[in-house]
């Protein structure tokens, strides 16, 4: 039987544990796992500059900002839609259905906010006409003239979207915390790697 013909919940036919790309009922892909880690990694470092700018401004730190921002949006815009092509792994444990709706529901609004925040950046400091600098003297292009009324409604959309994102984010990393300290199951476990039977 060809993989296209089997359901979501299959597992390979020989039984073996093959090398798996997408995400399926039974768990996370290699590359979700990858990719979900990379992009953790890439947001508290992004946060952290933020913080660190809030204190001491410098052009350094914008042109690593800005290359975190770069290398954000690509991954980001797979992973989303690899999320929402892909069948979701069954939750470990007896969860309320609410908690399950509700994590879920955070989770995909994460990433979704990791796709369309790094271009409200870009499209702000494009109109704003403000240089996208890398470091090594690179520059990402501006897509818009210059116009500081749109600059000015990107700004805002900027702000309405990260506020919900970071407390979303705490939401979901207290989440994961519960599970991991308080109930005790598997669910970090399976994002850090373990094969969990469900
Ligand atoms: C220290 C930080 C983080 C921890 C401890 C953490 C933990 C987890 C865990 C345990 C799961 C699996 C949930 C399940 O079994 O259904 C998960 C899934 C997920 N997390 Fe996180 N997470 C963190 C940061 C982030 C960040 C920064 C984002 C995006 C901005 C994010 C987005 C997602 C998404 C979209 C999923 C669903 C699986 C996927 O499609 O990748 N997480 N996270």
């Amino acid at each position: 039987m060809s993989n296209s013909h089997m359901s979501p919940l299959s597992s390979h036919p020989s039984g073996a544990r093959r090398f798996q790309l997408r995400d399926n009922g039974l768990g996370f892909s290699r590359i979700t796992i990858a990719l979900h880690w990379i992009v953790a990694l890439l947001v508290l470092s992004i946060i952290a500059i933020e913080i660190a700018r809030s204190i001491a401004p410098g052009a350094e730190l914008t042109r690593v900002l800005n290359l975190l921002g770069a290398i954000l949006f690509p991954v980001s815009a797979y992973r989303f839609w690899a999320r929402v092509t892909s069948w979701h792994p069954l939750p470990v444990g007896t969860p309320n259905p609410v908690e399950v709706i509700v994590s879920r529901s955070v989770a995909a609004a994460l990433a979704l906010a990791m796709v369309l925040l790094p271009v409200a950046a870009w499209l702000e400091k494009s109109a704003a006409g403000l240089p996208i600098e890398l470091p090594g003297g690179w520059c990402i292009p501006a897509v818009l003239p210059t116009s500081p009324q749109a600059a000015h409604v990107f700004d805002v959309l900027f702000r309405i979207g990260a506020t919900p994102f970071l407390l979303g984010l705490a939401l979901h990393i207290f989440g994961a915390c519960k599970n991991h300290f308080v109930l005790k199951n598997d669910a970090l476990k399976r994002m850090l790697g373990k094969r969990v039977e469900l």
